[in-house]
């Protein structure tokens, strides 16, 4: 591995552990009762206190640490003073900026117990995922990773929402290439190692169809239904891949 790509790794790694440690804390402490303020507090803390700084934080605007997308909202949630309840389904999206690098990175968490349904979309949705993570090497195509999401989202029963991509991400929290959740097999850019990006897909209970609200942030599903998220920051090698934000506990 040349030397500025082996500087990349080791670094992107070193945000996306913090990034990911942020999201093991709100593990501890979701409940229902509790506002995604705190939540935010809580990431923002950990974040600061681990030396790095939270790259949401005034990004175009947006006024805090972390995106807090409950039930049907997709992506790009707000936190606010909303007390979240029994049966809610939430997703807290995290970046970490540190040494001029970023590690970027979200989860769903249930608060308290949730239906059976909303367990089947988010199990759906880290599974596609993690299928696709699992197929990435040098010169697969960025196709294959959209299709294999697709494929795997739609024979359950879900839909993959387009309004919305991953991305390359490094030194800029958002880079090219953008990196579709669904697509065709066998199209699309060759990937290259020592490339860094996210594989973040949304996936809707109903139709795939989203819109944003008057805040000009909160993207939620047009027909209102669930939708769920996860995301991982990645690095391509000759033979694989690794993964930067994958919680060490
Ligand atoms: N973390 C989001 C992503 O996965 C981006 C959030 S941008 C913000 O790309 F401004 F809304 F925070
Ligand atoms: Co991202
Ligand atoms: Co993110």
């Amino acid at each position: 591995m040349n030397r500025d790509i082996k500087e990349s790794f080791e670094r992107t790694r070193a945000a996306g552990l913090i990034a990911a440690g942020a999201l093991d804390e709100v593990f501890k402490i979701i409940r229902p009762g509790i506002t995604t303020n705190e939540i935010d507090y809580l990431c923002y803390e950990f974040i600061n206190d681990h030396g790095a700084y939270s790259a949401p934080l005034f990004y175009r605007g947006f006024p805090r640490s972390s995106c807090t997308s409950a039930n049907h909202v997709v992506c790009h949630g707000i936190p606010s003073d909303k007390v979240l309840k029994e049966g809610d389904i939430l997703n807290v999206d995290v970046t970490a900026y540190k040494d001029g690098w970023h590690g970027d990175t979200s989860r769903m968490f249930q608060v308290g117990n949730i239906s059976v349904k909303a367990k089947k979309l988010i199990e759906t949705t880290y599974e596609a995922m993690m299928k696709a993570i699992k197929i990435l090497k040098e010169d697969i195509q960025l196709g294959d990773i959209g299709s294999t999401i697709q494929k795997h989202v739609e024979a359950k029963g879900f839909s993959v929402v387009q309004d919305f991509c991953g991305h390359g991400i490094g030194k800029k929290f958002h880079e090219q290439p953008s990196i579709l959740h669904y697509g065709k097999q066998g199209t699309g850019e060759k990937i290259k190692a020592g490339m860094i990006f996210t594989i973040e897909p949304m996936i809707n209970f109903g139709n795939y169809e989203t819109k944003t609200l008057k805040d000009g942030w909160t993207a939620v599903t047009k027909d209102k239904s669930l939708s769920a998220q996860f995301e991982h920051t990645v690095g391509i090698t000759k033979d694989g891949y690794e993964i930067f934000t994958e919680s060490k506990n």
